[in-house]
Formats: structure tokens, sequence, C-alpha cells
């Protein structure tokens, strides 16, 4: 597999239909750093950083994102956001179907989606998803959201901690297209984001409804069996003590057996 194609503003802009900015950088330590620094550009036009490397690639909950070079896409979108908008966890649920519709329009290939918003192929992990809010510091309000999405496209040499559970697309695709059609995705999502018609989208593809999940609440490990997701993206569990939904950011899941 080669993969050859390293990235470049030119060939993305090339297949984009939106319109945005784009900023494309050969290696950089993380772009959702390089978003976060650069909200001069937050204006109503979207802004995307790209990087064929990322020397210090982060995850959700403090992990870190393996981001080698050219083997995978490593690409940042920066949202103004109005004052309406307080909800980042259903743009997050957004782009996990964002990334996998556009994986099944170019790969032909069904990847699942692990509450929240990890994105699968065959039970293991090819995306991941991080985003952040901008905040204004004299209102307190959300000004900007940073989406970040790393896809393994062809990373075949994963560190010892992540061979079992992470794995590649494994085609030799376009990554100007990938990255362009999953923008393009976004844009179209994020300009009614508030009428949730991808929550069903979400469900037709979440991996962990009706199994049995663990999750940790308050450091405490419990098991319960994933019924449903409710229209802000939460996940409705069904427990011992009775149903309860989980929202982002207090707990982790994981498929019982993982
Ligand atoms: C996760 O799996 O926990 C989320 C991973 C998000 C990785 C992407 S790669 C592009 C962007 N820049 C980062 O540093 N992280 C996100």
């Amino acid at each position: 597999m080669s993969t050859k194609n390293k990235l470049s503003k030119e060939n993305i802009l090339q297949h984009l239909k939106s319109d945005i900015n784009v900023f494309c950088f050969d290696t950089i330590d993380s772009t959702n750093n390089e978003a976060k620094r650069r909200t001069d550009t937050l204006s109503p036009t979207p802004t995307l950083f790209v990087a064929n490397h990322q020397s210090a690639g982060r995850g959700r909950l403090g992990r870190s994102f393996y981001s080698p070079d050219s083997t995978g896409l490593y690409m940042s979108l920066l949202l103004q956001t109005n004052s309406k908008f307080s909800n980042i966890v259903t743009l997050t649920t957004a782009t996990a179907v964002c990334v996998a519709k556009a994986l099944e329009d170019l790969c032909n290939i069904q990847p699942q989606i692990k509450w929240v918003n990890d994105v699968y192929l065959h039970d293991k992990k090819i995306c991941g998803i991080l985003c952040e809010a901008i905040t204004d510091e004299n209102t307190c309000t959300i000004e900007g959201i940073v989406i970040g999405i790393g896809v393994n496209i062809s990373t075949t040499d994963f560190p010892d901690e992540l061979k079992t559970i992470a794995a590649s697309v494994g085609q030799d695709i376009d990554k100007a297209v990938l990255c362009a059609k999953i923008s393009d995705n976004i844009i179209n999502v994020f300009k009614n984001i508030e009428d949730k018609s991808y929550i069903d989208e979400y469900k037709n593809r979440c991996m962990v409804l009706g199994k049995e999940i663990t999750y940790t609440e308050n450091g405490i490990s419990k098991t319960a069996t994933a019924i449903d997701i409710d229209k802000n993206g939460g996940l409705v569990i069904k427990t011992e003590s009775g149903v309860k939904t989980l929202s982002t950011g207090e707990i982790t899941v994981r498929l019982k057996n993982d």
C-alpha cells in the first residue's frame, strides 16, 4: 500500500465544494493546537488545518494520538459559532456520522461508530475525533469550535499498546478527496445542527446498541446494556437500578471483554 499522496493546500481546494480557508503543514505538533493558536482566523468562513504528520497529536481524555508521516489524515476544522450554539456533544456526534459517510462513499466500506465518537472497522478503531471549544474570556460564551479528526489510512506499524485496538482503512485512497468530503459533510450538517436529523444516521451505525457495556462513573466501573441514543447524542442505558442516560465527558464506555 503506497498512500503516496502528500497533502497540499492546492489538492484539497481542488476537491472542496464549500468555501473554506485551508492551511496545510508537512509537520506540526497538533492541528487542533494550531487551530487554537489561530483564532484570529475565526470568521463566518471555516478554516481547515491539515498536516501530513503530527509530532504531538492529541486524543480525548488526555491521551495522545499516533500520527505517523503520510499514512493518516490529520485535520482540524475551526468553525465560528453563533450565540445560540451550546452543545459541543451534538457536533461531536454529527462529526462521527460525517466521517463514516465519507468513508462509505469513497471506500465502499461499512464503518461503525463506538459511542461517543470513535469510528471503527471490523471491531478496531480507524478514526478518533476531538472537539474543543474556543471560549471568549470576557463573556464566557463559546465563540468557536475546533473539530479535530484523525483517520488511520494505511498505518500498519502501530505501537504495542495500540496493536490490538487500532487499525487502518487499508485502501490507497486520495487523502485530499477524503479530507474535502469530510469537511463538506461537516459544513453541511453544521448549517442545520439544531435539526438533529443525523441522530438516526448515528444510530444506524452505532455498534454499542443492544450490547452489554462497562462504564466508569466517579471512578467506579459498572455494567449496563446500551439501549438507545437520545436526541442529544446521549447513550441511554439499562442498569440494575433503572434506565439512565450517559453524556460525554464524565464517563468512558467499553464493550464488555474489550
Ligand atoms: C481520540 O481518539 O481520542 C481523538 C483523536 C483525535 C485526533 C485528531 S488528529 C487531528 C487533530 N489534532 C490532534 O491533535 N488531535 C486531532
